[in-house]
């Protein structure tokens, strides 16, 4: 019973059988909250933008969520076997058309358009995913990039004019690890089809110097909120490191990790941007860098806010918390909880549908095609933001039988109000009706 017409953002689109968007996923196209005044989303990406400056840097903020699966994947030289372009992780329309998982879905756009030596992409983007406190299907994300023209810099040498823009960044004496040599043969390898090495270091060392101060501008933000909500705050010296990484549209690629309150956290990912993306956007020469960061992970460190789905709560409890921010981004404040309300945990258990039960409809969930991300949705399509998270708490197969039993716990809690016994049970009863019609589960 999938609608044949959507409409995102005044727009129709016609659905097929690819189409996996619920409802309450569109319906939140429209909420632009990195867009919103004084949310802490907004205010997290206007802190990053202002370490990247206007004229070198142009920033896009209204970019339509639904792209291309070529624009998305195929444009960026993700393989047509690649995970990420599956049905379970990634929300489409139909089978050309989806909800952009990144914001590098822009970025060969952006280098055709030729507007500007750099850009910032910030965007709503969409994954499938499990339920908890960090995960949820739509997040922020900001992406950045920094390009040279080879034939528009002094005397050609584009390696040389990279490293006097280097010399005019700002520097910084935060203790950065950085044990990886800039390139790796196998690993991390130089597209030495494209780039001298000389070329390929001085866009790393431009990258690496540009991101840091990016973190650098973050976190003193971050202590100084927190050293003003407590006395006893003790300063620890910021230390950031750089670890290899891999993604099909850079190359060398790496991750960019901060240690903050006892732990080493990820925080963006990046690279040399492949020459085949700017070749294929008609700009051949040019070179450059990219780099991806989640705004909802560095808003909840900044503001020390403990759930993800306070995002997207419209509670003046939580929003009128951050007003005034957006106008003066020096008065940071921590976000104060307001009191929690009761857990409710209750368990489901179920027999997935075994291939030979199935009979003749093996499309349904059967113990090979079983997607945790299916139960995870229905969660949320059925109990949306009353769940705090789901996990899978067993799992065996019947030794006769072969059949596969699971069991899920889930936490019921609302950020607003306690929930009612009754209403819990009856939230928990449609869940469970909802797991039985459209995964085909046996309940135990
Ligand atoms: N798009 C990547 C992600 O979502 C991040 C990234 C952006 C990596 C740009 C490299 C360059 O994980």
């Amino acid at each position: 019973s999938n609608p044949s017409t959507i409409v995102v953002n005044g727009k129709t689109y016609k659905t097929d059988s690819w189409f996996n968007v619920p409802e309450n996923v569109l319906a939140s196209t429209s909420r632009k909250i990195h867009l919103q005044k004084d949310h802490p989303v907004s205010i997290t990406r206007q802190i990053i933008e202002s370490v990247f400056p206007r004229p070198t840097f142009k920033s896009h903020n209204e970019f339509d969520p639904v792209v291309s699966t070529f624009e998305n994947f195929d444009s960026l030289g993700f393989p047509p076997d690649h995970p990420g372009r599956a049905r379970s992780d990634t929300y489409y329309i139909n089978e050309k058309t989806l909800l952009r998982t990144h914001t590098s879905a822009h970025e060969a756009q952006l280098f055709r358009a030729s507007e500007s030596d750099g850009y910032l992409i910030s965007a709503d983007v969409y994954r499938r995913d499990e339920v908890d406190r960090s995960h949820y299907p739509i997040f922020h994300q900001m992406e950045g990039a920094r390009v040279w023209d080879r034939t528009k810099v002094p005397g050609g040498d584009v390696a040389a004019a990279i490293y006097a823009d280097l010399e005019r960044l700002p520097k910084h004496n935060v203790k950065v690890d950085d044990p990886n040599p800039p390139i790796h043969p196998e690993r991390n390898p130089l597209q030495a089809a494209h780039h001298s090495a000389a070329e390929a270091e001085a866009l790393a060392a431009h990258l690496k110097r540009s991101l840091e101060l990016m973190v650098v501008e973050i976190f003193t933000r971050a202590k100084a909120a927190a050293a003003k909500a407590d006395p006893n705050y003790v300063d620890e010296p910021l230390r950031v490191r750089w670890v290899e990484a891999y993604f099909p549209f850079t190359s060398p690629s790496w991750e960019l990790e901060v240690y903050y309150a006892g732990d080493w956290l990820e925080v963006l990912g990046c690279g040399v941007s492949k020459q085949e993306i700017l070749i294929d956007a008609g700009v051949p020469n040019q070179i450059g860098w990219a780099y991806g960061i989640g705004l909802e992970r560095i808003a909840m460190l900044l503001f020390q806010i403990p759930d993800i789905r306070l995002f997207w709560s419209k509670d003046e409890r939580f929003l009128s918390q951050f007003a005034g921010v957006s106008d003066n981004l020096d008065c940071l404040k921590r976000f104060v909880p307001f009191s929690k309300y009761p857990a409710c945990y209750k368990d489901v258990s179920f027999w997935l549908r075994s291939t030979s039960a199935a009979g003749g409809n093996t499309a349904r969930a059967n113990a090979h095609d079983w997607h945790e991300n299916d139960l995870m949705e229905i969660v949320r399509d059925v109990a949306g933001d009353t769940v705090e998270d789901v996990k899978m708490v067993d799992a065996f197969t019947h030794p006769k039988t072969g059949r596969r039993s699971m069991c899920y716990r889930i936490n019921y809690r609302s950020l607003e109000r306690t929930l009612t016994n009754a209403e819990t049970n009856e939230l928990h009863d449609a869940v469970t009706k909802s797991l039985v019609e459209k995964l085909g589960v046996e309940i135990r």
